[in-house]
């Protein structure tokens, strides 16, 4: 049985790629970090699963790594765990570049320290950030890299110590260089998951306005389903190399959010431009409540606090050898269905959350009355 290992086992890509490999026949061992609430919301449903294991372990501190390595011995690893979050990374550049680029050089090293090089292949996750200030779109495997944050930064790195053990020690290491992949796990204050948390809270009355930063970004939005399944592709490839996983497809910010809140039953309007832009409904579908008065409400605002220092603005990926040495389909889950997909989970969340938080207010108004002892 092939064991596998994940570092952030616990975010969006992790937790499909465990489902994923445990699929395959996989023993599958993650990597967590301690903390002080022990609820892991993307894993909870694998845990106590007879081949899902969970270390200890910080990307940041060698010796978990390699005591994670050591104890594990894995035919593969998947190193996802990074602060994944590009405006955090102007916040916590230290931090983002101990986790994303000196923390790639710890799972390299950790394997070689273990004497494992030459079993052990090495997903490293890249990512599209690293095109940053885009030279050419859209952009392959051999578009120049101008990385625009301190997070691109640090993942530029981790892109290029992946090649040198690959070509100093002969070691089977690979980058996947992703464009945007979204699902109905994606952290909620990314863009997508933030426009439709807010498109299901409005629409249910729980929410007043969305705001957001550039809405004239253009992103290639795929579906982390089938992302994770490319991850694992390129490790069973017969040779290491790099591969851009992107659907070919672009679309703006505002796009996303006129799609989403239209499958929210909310048609908007844009009005304006730059930071005075907004979106306004214009019509509502029957299907929500009627005491809802949305209509010729500006549900959408700008703000400039979702502004960063520098931006990417034109992301748009070329799949062409992934599809072609991979057999990796890029079409599989459309931007369409996507938005739905991600929609309809949230509709569901915020109601299911809404009346969860009723019956705990019911509970509290009938303790103080003596209803219920
Ligand atoms: P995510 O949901 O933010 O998950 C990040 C994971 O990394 C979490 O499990 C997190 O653990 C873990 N982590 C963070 N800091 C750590 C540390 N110091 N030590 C150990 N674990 C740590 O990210 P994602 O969207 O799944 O992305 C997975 C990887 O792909 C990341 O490397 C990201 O940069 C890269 N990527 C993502 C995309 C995308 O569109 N999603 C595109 C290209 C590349 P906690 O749960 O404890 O926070
Ligand atoms: N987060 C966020 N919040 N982004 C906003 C907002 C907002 O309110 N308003 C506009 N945006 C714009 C950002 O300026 C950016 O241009 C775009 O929406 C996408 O932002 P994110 O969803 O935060 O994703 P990202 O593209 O910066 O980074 C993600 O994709 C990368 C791959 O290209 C992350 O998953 C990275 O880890 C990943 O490497």
């Amino acid at each position: 049985m092939k064991r596998a290992l994940i570092t952030g086992v616990t975010g969006q890509d992790g937790s499909y790629l465990a489902e994923f490999l445990i699929g395959k026949g996989y023993d599958v061992h993650g990597v967590i970090r301690r903390s002080s609430v022990d609820y892991r919301e993307r894993i909870a449903h694998l845990e106590g699963h007879e081949h899902f294991h969970l270390h200890y372990g910080d990307m940041s501190d060698t010796l978990s790594m390699v005591q994670t390595v050591r104890a594990v011995q894995p035919h593969e690893i998947y190193n996802l765990a990074a602060q994944s979050h590009v405006q955090v990374s102007f916040d916590a550049p230290e931090y983002t570049a101990n986790v994303d680029a000196t923390g790639v050089l710890r799972i390299l090293e950790a394997v070689r320290q273990c004497g494992l090089e030459k079993q052990c292949r090495i997903y490293q996750a890249s990512t599209s950030e690293l095109y940053g200030r885009v030279e050419q779109v859209p952009q392959n495997e051999n578009t120049p890299f101008h990385p625009y944050s301190p997070y691109a930064v640090a993942k530029l790195y981790g892109y290029w110590i992946v090649k040198e053990y690959r070509e100093a020690y002969g070691m089977f290491c690979s980058n996947g260089i992703l464009f945007n992949h979204e699902s109905e796990r994606r952290g909620e204050t990314f863009v997508t998951r933030k426009i439709t948390l807010a498109a299901a809270r409005i629409s249910q009355g729980h929410q007043e306005k969305l705001y957001l930063g550039n809405l004239s970004s253009l992103r290639d939005w795929g579906y982390a389903k089938d992302y994770v399944e490319c991850m694992w592709l390129i490790l069973q490839y017969n040779e290491p190399d790099d591969f851009v996983i992107a659907t070919g497809q672009q679309h703006s910010v505002r796009d996303f959010c006129q799609l989403a809140f239209h499958h929210a039953g909310i048609e908007l309007e844009w009005r304006g431009q730059g930071p005075d832009e907004k979106g306004v409904c214009i019509a509502v579908n029957s299907s929500l409540p009627s005491a809802i008065n949305l209509i010729g409400k500006t549900l959408v605002e700008v703000s400039p606090d979702f502004y960063r220092p520098t931006d990417v603005v034109n992301l748009l990926g070329d799949p062409t050898k992934a599809q072609q040495l991979l057999g990796w389909n890029p079409e599989k889950t459309s931007f369409e269905k996507l938005v739905e997909l991600m929609v309809e989970s949230d509709m569901a969340k915020v109601a299911s959350d809404h009346a969860a938080a009723k019956v705990r207010c019911n509970l509290a108004e009938y303790l103080e009355k003596g209803i219920v002892k």
